[in-house]
């Protein structure tokens, strides 16, 4: 897949979790495949054998080396965190403000520093790396106004091998002068990088309004021309954070119905959009991105930090008219890379709603489900032959309480809640991107930033 891709091939063995389906729609039964002694081959960047260890073995070419993670580890496909601020890693857990008041104190202030090419790539380095550290092998990254915080981190993810989806953020009011643009230059801007970036290799270019409030009705305009000038490119912005946040869009913009119609209305609604929170969504507007093929990203850990309320999960994804649903981290409001930590969140949320998210449910939105908010599910998200081997290994004994707390638990299903409900970081054994190691815990090649 590329000049640096692996052409021999190699093979992990260990119990492995993937999701041929949709379970919210078709029950886990249908869907979820948990083998307890699998191999997964990997060759040229791709899965080319997943099944049992004894059907796979004797298909495997000669020579093919296996490592053998044991049976408390845990192969799943890599996360993948459908809406991520990566300039935003050097300012999480910023204390004591709600969000409009938090990015006008904390956000735009560390945004700033991205004027400086350099820090913006010693920023980019360490958020890739810790997305290495917590198995995230995807990502969907808002940057900042400044082009060249994208380059930055396009030039450091193809350096790793990684897909990832990422864009300049077009803000040309409501934010600092030197974090301002206009709507032609956000356009030209855009337009430029999206020559230079997307579907070069694995990376994807997003277009990058960053929400109703930073950009004036010119600039969504010219947003909404770039994209379909560009359809194939990502579209991520914020809706319905918090109940603030929603009044003022209706006194920003009196004409529009509702906050999706604001996006809508110039042409930022359909397939590929991943729009940010949307905890405060009305009918009509979930009937909108079901009709439209837009997706969600359910960000449980930014919602709490910031008190912005517990998404509607169930809602989202009601049967009529299912939304797509990702998960995100938004690091910096979300305060944990981990996607156990997150998963365990929007556990708490569903709590919240008086639902439950059960493990495996939880862990189709971290793969599977968040590949296809991304419309990606046909290349990552899942294990399969053809599928590219981008590949997270768990130790599912990760910490001495989990290790004592597993011996109590009666079956597969509580071991994974397990893992969500008290795992982190240290339970991320292995990270493999496009069927390379790229992380090993502990002292691994990923483990620090030079
Ligand atoms: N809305 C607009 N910008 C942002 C941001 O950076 N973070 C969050 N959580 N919400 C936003
Ligand atoms: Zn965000």
């Amino acid at each position: 897949m590329s000049a640096t891709t692996p052409s021999c091939p190699t093979a992990i063995r260990g119990p492995a979790l993937t999701f041929t389906g949709d379970p919210f729609r078709d029950g886990l039964d249908k869907t979820m495949v948990h083998e307890p002694d699998a191999i997964v081959a990997m060759d040229h960047g791709r899965i080319t054998h997943f099944g049992p260890a004894d059907r796979v073995l004797p298909q495997l070419p000669a020579g093919t080396e296996i490592r053998d993670f044991g049976k408390d580890a845990l192969i799943s496909a890599g996360f993948i965190d459908t809406h991520v601020h990566f300039p935003q890693t050097p300012m999480m857990a910023a204390y004591g403000a709600q969000l409009l008041d938090w990015l006008n104190q904390y956000t735009f202030p560390a945004e700033l520093k991205f004027a400086d090419k350099e820090y913006a790539r010693m920023v980019a380095r360490a958020f890739l790396r810790e997305n290495l550290r917590n198995g995230i092998t995807t990502a969907c990254v808002y940057c900042t106004v400044h082009p060249h915080s994208v380059d930055v981190l396009f030039e450091e993810a193809e350096k790793l091998g990684l897909r990832l989806a990422a864009g300049k953020a077009m803000m040309d009011r409501n934010a600092p002068e030197a974090l301002s643009d206009t709507p032609q230059s956000s356009y030209d801007q855009s337009k430029a990088l999206i020559a230079k970036w997307h579907g070069r290799g694995r990376l994807l270019y997003a277009i990058t309004p960053r929400y109703a409030g930073s950009s004036s009705p010119e600039q969504l305009a010219m947003a909404g021309a770039l994209w379909r000038e560009h359809a194939d490119c990502l579209m991520q912005t914020h809706i319905a954070e918090t109940r603030q946040e929603v009044a003022w869009i209706k006194e920003l913009f009196p004409d529009r119905r509702d906050y999706l119609d604001v996006y809508d209305h110039h042409g930022l609604c359909g397939q590929r959009a991943v729009f940010g929170h949307g905890i405060w969504l009305g009918e009509p507007e979930l009937q909108r991105l079901h009709d439209c093929g837009a997706a969600i990203s359910h960000c449980p850990t930014s919602n709490f930090f910031l008190g912005s309320g517990a998404f509607n999960l169930a809602r989202a994804l009601k049967a009529e008219r299912p939304v797509r649903v990702g998960l995100g981290t938004d690091i910096g409001a979300g305060t944990s890379f981990s996607i156990l930590a997150t998963l365990g969140e929007a556990y708490k949320a569903a709590q919240l709603n008086q639902q439950s998210l059960s493990a495996g449910h939880a862990y189709y939105l971290a793969t599977r489900g968040s590949a296809r908010a991304m419309y990606l599910d046909d290349r990552i998200g899942s294990i399969a032959p053809g599928m590219e081997a981008d590949l997270v290994v768990l130790d599912m004994r990760s910490t001495p309480l989990i290790d004592f707390r597993m011996d109590f638990a009666r079956d597969f299903a509580e071991q994974l809640f397990i893992q969500m409900t008290l795992g982190d970081d240290r339970a991320v054994q292995a990270t493999y991107v496009v069927g390379r190691l790229a992380h090993e815990r502990g002292d691994g090649p990923a483990a620090r930033v030079t």
